[in-house]
């Protein structure tokens, strides 16, 4: 036969349903709308100067070709310098690829370990790319609910009913989008016993390392030297549109993620390598950065438990809240966030992200909410939301409020929605 459509893998691939948030609030602020923007996943302020003035640089050197597959080689050097200082870990260089973003590095990573019909764990909720990838690649995700009890994180309880019908790996993501929550390191170490015991491989999805709050995070590598490292530089490093991040592997694998990398990429931007190797000289005036969002973080969640949204484990790091609506939904009459989140960026002018995004588990009943912006946009946002629910009845002890009607057509958002 010829013909016959578009491939049925890519037909699952499921769509980010914050893409309408995200064309709705373009719509608006065409219409003359300010929008306060708390769905966004990258850092609202500038890379940092140095890597600015080290593209320019490299431009003037006309250093505008491909790189060897596997990435600079000061770059790779820089990259395992700052596992020993971070985390006291010696790596081999030749251990590290350069990568597309930490998107390139997922995709050699299932291409590297998936045959068709590999099972792969991830946690649920969780990022959204992850089962699209393994999809894309043959493989089956394999979800696994977490909860609030675990941290929203892998668990070895959680994981054993998943190991025993064979997995051939498991991806942890510490801190995870969308909760911002840490894996323990007990849990981290049990995790990597149970999946490499029974011969799979962990994938560890360090991409907000940095971005902590309590405690820093510890690579995978602390704990295994077989487990797969993914890191990159969008997050801490605020260079999301660069494109460039990095995998460790175990050396076993480097000879597949070479031809893979080869094969898929010929080799990361160029250009944004060069510019990279001076990202690890900013180091301190990105922490100031986290100390500004860490500011974010305890305002909002605080005032987002003042009006009902149930947080039940704070946030330790990333840049986002997801905030479990159970309450304000039954408050406003929506039967689930997406239709909240879009009723409160119409009305209100505020975007945030429904939970559908990030898996199954609860989905409909929570959103998440980034603070990767100006304290003044977070505050904004919560007047906002605030005057929003306004609109609403108040709870009260014996009302279930479900179905609630609104108070009145003009609502407390309304004049805050049009400056
Ligand atoms: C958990 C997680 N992993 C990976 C990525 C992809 O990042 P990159 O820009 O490096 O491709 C994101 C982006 O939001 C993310 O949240």
């Amino acid at each position: 036969m010829i013909g016959g459509g578009w491939s049925r893998r890519v037909a699952e691939i499921q769509p980010f349903h914050v893409m309408e948030v995200i064309n709705a609030v373009k719509r608006l602020e065409a219409q003359g709308r300010h929008i306060i923007r708390l769905e966004v996943g990258e850092p609202d302020f500038p890379t940092p100067p140095p890597v600015l003035a080290a593209a320019h640089q490299s431009l003037e050197r006309d250093q505008t070709r491909y790189t060897a597959a596997m990435g600079v080689a000061e770059l790779r050097q820089a990259v395992a310098d700052w596992y020993r200082r971070q985390y006291n870990v010696r790596i081999d260089p030749a251990r590290i690829v350069i990568t597309p973003g930490t998107s390139g590095a997922f995709l050699l990573a299932f291409g590297i370990l998936l045959d068709p019909g590999d099972r792969v764990a991830i946690s649920d909720p969780g990022y959204p790319c992850y089962p699209n990838m393994i999809r894309l690649l043959g493989g089956e995700p394999v979800p696994v609910a977490v909860g609030p009890e675990h941290d929203y994180q892998l668990s070895p309880k959680l994981l054993k009913p998943a190991v025993e019908k064979g997995l051939k790996a498991a991806l942890v993501t510490s801190p995870s989008n969308p909760t911002g929550t840490l894996i323990s390191d007990a849990a981290m170490a049990e995790v990597i016993t149970l999946v490499e015991g029974h011969g799979g491989y962990v994938i560890s999805d360090e991409i907000y390392h940095g971005i902590t709050y309590e405690r820093p995070a510890r690579t995978a590598l602390e704990f295994s030297q077989e487990a797969i490292v993914i890191n990159g530089f969008s997050k801490f490093f605020a260079m999301t549109g660069w494109r460039l991040g990095w995998i460790i592997v175990p050396p076993s694998a480097l000879r597949h993620v070479e031809s893979l990398q080869q094969n898929l990429f010929i080799s990361a931007p160029t250009l944004s390598q060069y510019a990279a190797l001076a990202a690890f000289q900013c180091e301190e005036s990105l922490k100031q950065q986290v100390q500004a969002f860490d500011r974010n973080r305890i305002f909002l969640v605080e005032q987002l438990r003042r009006l009902g949204f149930i947080i039940p484990v704070m946030p330790t790091g990333a840049f986002y809240v997801y905030a479990d609506a159970s309450q304000i939904l039954q408050r406003t009459g929506h039967p689930d966030t997406r239709s909240f989140c879009a009723d409160l960026l119409e009305h209100s002018g505020v975007a945030v992200t429904p939970g559908l995004d990030f898996g199954q588990h609860k989905a409909r009943q929570h959103l998440r909410f980034s603070f990767a912006t100006t304290m003044e946009n977070v505050q904004e946002g919560v007047a906002r939301l605030t005057a929003h629910l306004q609109g609403f009845p108040a709870p009260t002890s014996n009302s279930t409020g479900r179905g609630a009607k609104k108070l009145s057509p003009a609502r407390g958002g309304e004049k805050d929605s049009t400056r």
